[in-house]
């Protein structure tokens, strides 16, 4: 007899359907306990310290203003003061309407002229670091003063979740309702939703927008309309380019047509690297189809001008040699192109997205003062980088 017994066969679809419903019910029991469907996402207070260093004055001159009894009044816990996010964004308006003309700088918005940003966070890599990119620079810039949309492409939705829009237990919206091409679509205005960040809206995303990836071919051999694909989330934005400074785009890890759609529409593009050899050889080539494809849909009448592309570096450990050699091996190559600071690898990311939150929801408190500081300061650093580069496209220095 032979010594092996032989593993029993089964069938595939019957395996997988009966182990996905198992662990899509589990995971729903858990999210259900740390995050009930009725629970609206909160904010929680700033210090005057984080106040003071993302309006740009000293904790000193906004001592002085609270002593004096002007602008918004601070919550007073135990010793310190702390402000609420909305009460940031008073103080801001504040501070630029009693000071001098310089002090318009604390309400940093788009001027007559200025042209809506729309930054598209791109890398077909799963994992390269794009959802925590896109979360953490919207948020910046609306803790920062800046009016800002954030939309998730992705139909797995993370940029969502991480906003407390969670598709497996919400009705959500996406994108997919104003860009179908049948008679069900619906003006953007009316998908957009609140977060808990002042100044920050979102499009959530659900499964549905995948269809679009189906619809588009059908689209194409119908007629003109399909054949424009590209143009319909630019056009869809006009109808609210009143409403915000900054677009941020998560975008799906594949590069089908809402990838392409996002890119027309985009003025700007973040490209995500994590420095590795697999990851960089994976972006070359994501780089060369991109270009070509690009090249297909500009003949189509696309348009594709840019005024910045930046590569970020993400996941980055300073103590790993191989790392440290290829993210040298990038800025020989990309120079200019890469931005100044790589984004750490840090556990308060990793942590912090176990409840489905960012670093500037969480409580430093909740951290060894050295982790939770090196985290933000890090974060911090790319995100007042790719500020620069917005206010430089308005023209301001
Ligand atoms: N700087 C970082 N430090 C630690 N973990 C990170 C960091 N950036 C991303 N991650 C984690 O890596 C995983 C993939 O990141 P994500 O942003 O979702 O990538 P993508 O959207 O490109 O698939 C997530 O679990 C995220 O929490
Ligand atoms: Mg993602």
């Amino acid at each position: 007899m032979n010594a092996f017994t032989s593993l029993p066969s089964f069938e595939l679809d019957d395996k997988i359907l009966m182990q996905g419903a198992e662990i899509s019910r589990r995971l729903n029991q858990l999210r259900l306990e740390n995050f009930p469907p009725s629970a609206k996402k909160t904010l929680r207070p700033f210090s005057v310290a984080e106040v003071a260093h993302y309006l740009g004055v000293t904790p000193s001159n906004l001592k002085r203003l609270y002593l004096d009894g002007k602008g918004p009044i601070p919550t007073t816990v135990g010793s310190r003061k702390q402000y609420t996010a909305e009460q940031m964004w008073e103080l801001r308006h504040y501070l630029a309407e009693t000071g001098k003309s310089e002090a318009k700088k604390y309400v940093p918005q788009r001027k007559p002229g200025d042209k809506l940003q729309v930054i598209a966070v791109v890398n077909f890599k799963g994992g390269s670091g794009k959802t925590t990119t896109a979360t953490h620079l919207a948020q910046h810039l609306a803790l920062t003063g800046h009016r800002v949309l954030a939309v998730d492409l992705d139909p797995q939705a993370s940029l969502s979740a991480l906003h407390g829009y969670q598709p497996e237990l919400d009705q959500n919206p996406s994108l997919y309702d104003t860009i179908r091409y049948d008679d069900q679509r619906k003006p953007i205005a009316d998908i957009i939703q609140p977060t808990n960040f002042p100044g920050l809206d979102i499009i959530p995303a659900n499964l549905e927008l995948q269809e679009y990836e189906y619809d588009t071919p059908l689209a194409m051999q119908a007629g003109s309309e399909g054949k424009r694909f590209f143009t319909r989330f630019g056009k869809a934005l006009l109808d609210v380019d009143e409403r915000y400074d900054v677009v941020v785009i998560d975008c799906p890890p594949q590069l089908g047509y809402l990838t392409l759609t996002a890119l027309t529409a985009a003025t700007s593009v973040l490209i995500t690297v994590h420095p590795q050899m697999l990851d960089l050889m994976s972006m070359s080539q994501f780089l060369l189809m991109l270009g070509n494809i690009t090249k297909t849909i500009k003949q189509a009448g696309a348009d594709v001008r840019l005024d910045w592309l930046r590569y970020l570096v993400t996941r980055f450990e300073p103590q790993d040699i191989p790392q440290v050699q290829m993210l040298g091996f990038m800025q020989s190559m990309l120079a200019e192109e890469i931005l100044k600071t790589p984004m750490v690898k840090t556990t308060a990311i990793s942590d912090a997205g176990l409840t489905k939150r960012s670093l500037y929801e969480l409580d430093r408190s909740n951290f060894t003062r050295g982790t939770y500081d090196r985290a933000i300061d890090c974060m911090d650093a790319v995100n007042f980088e790719i500020q620069g580069l917005i206010h430089r496209a308005w023209g301001r220095m």
